[in-house]
């Protein structure tokens, strides 16, 4: 889809992101996987700033995203929960940082949107410093059988109408990053994985 086109989407998702009351489920998984965030956090496709208030205390946040009406949303919620944030606006997919430098990287629920999840994938490698952390929760195609043939078949429409795909093999991606995985769990039929990684030893360079 045309990147214009995809911010457009998420632009008009926004004001229903920022009201949303996410159920029970998904709240404590963010909570078990943000309790692990420490010092210079990056923050992948930020939406409206749900994670905000799951940061332990001394948390400084650089949030992203591409959609400007996201972004509005995120800097009020920062602002209610009083986070240390800083925020860019921009394609994660056309941005850089130095290598190694974040202690922290997180993201949930956005490698279903990008072109080249692989590429995010590698640069959140090169971005945490050695000895970090990378959290993820994201959701993708089950190792279920008949449930992965469901999402492939709603896979197109789905893309079409909220800009994200259903069939991301998330393990995998993980995996051919070179990252390592040193805790990952799986809920809601293999749907969604909540994967605790390092930058490891691995000496992989650009991708
Ligand atoms: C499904 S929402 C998830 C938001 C948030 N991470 C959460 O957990 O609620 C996906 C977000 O990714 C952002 N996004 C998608 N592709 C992006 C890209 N290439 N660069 C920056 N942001 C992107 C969208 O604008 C949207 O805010």
């Amino acid at each position: 889809m045309d990147k214009k086109k995809q911010i457009r989407l998420f632009d008009k998702q926004a004001a229903r992101y920022g009201r949303r009351q996410e159920g029970q489920l998904l709240r404590s998984w963010r909570r078990d996987l943000l309790r692990h965030a420490n010092g210079n956090v990056l923050e992948l496709a930020v939406g409206a700033g749900t994670n905000f208030p799951y940061y332990p205390a001394g948390a400084k946040v650089t949030a992203t995203d591409f959609s400007p009406e996201m972004l509005k949303r995120a800097r009020t919620a920062a602002a209610g929960c009083r986070l240390d944030a800083e925020f860019v606006g921009a394609d994660i997919e056309e941005m850089e940082f130095p290598n190694g430098s974040f202690d922290t990287i997180v993201s949930t629920l956005s490698f279903c949107s990008y072109e080249d999840p692989l590429r995010v994938m590698n640069k959140i490698r090169r971005w945490c410093k050695p000895e970090g952390t990378v959290l993820l929760l994201e959701h993708g195609i089950s190792s279920n059988v008949a449930v992965a043939a469901a999402l492939r078949l709603l896979d197109p429409l789905l893309y079409r109408t909220i800009g994200c795909h259903h069939t991301r093999n998330i393990p995998e991606l993980v995996r051919q990053s070179g990252l390592s995985i040193t805790r990952a769990e799986s809920r809601l039929f293999k749907t969604v994985h909540l994967i605790w990684a390092k930058p490891g030893s691995s000496a992989r360079g650009d991708a």
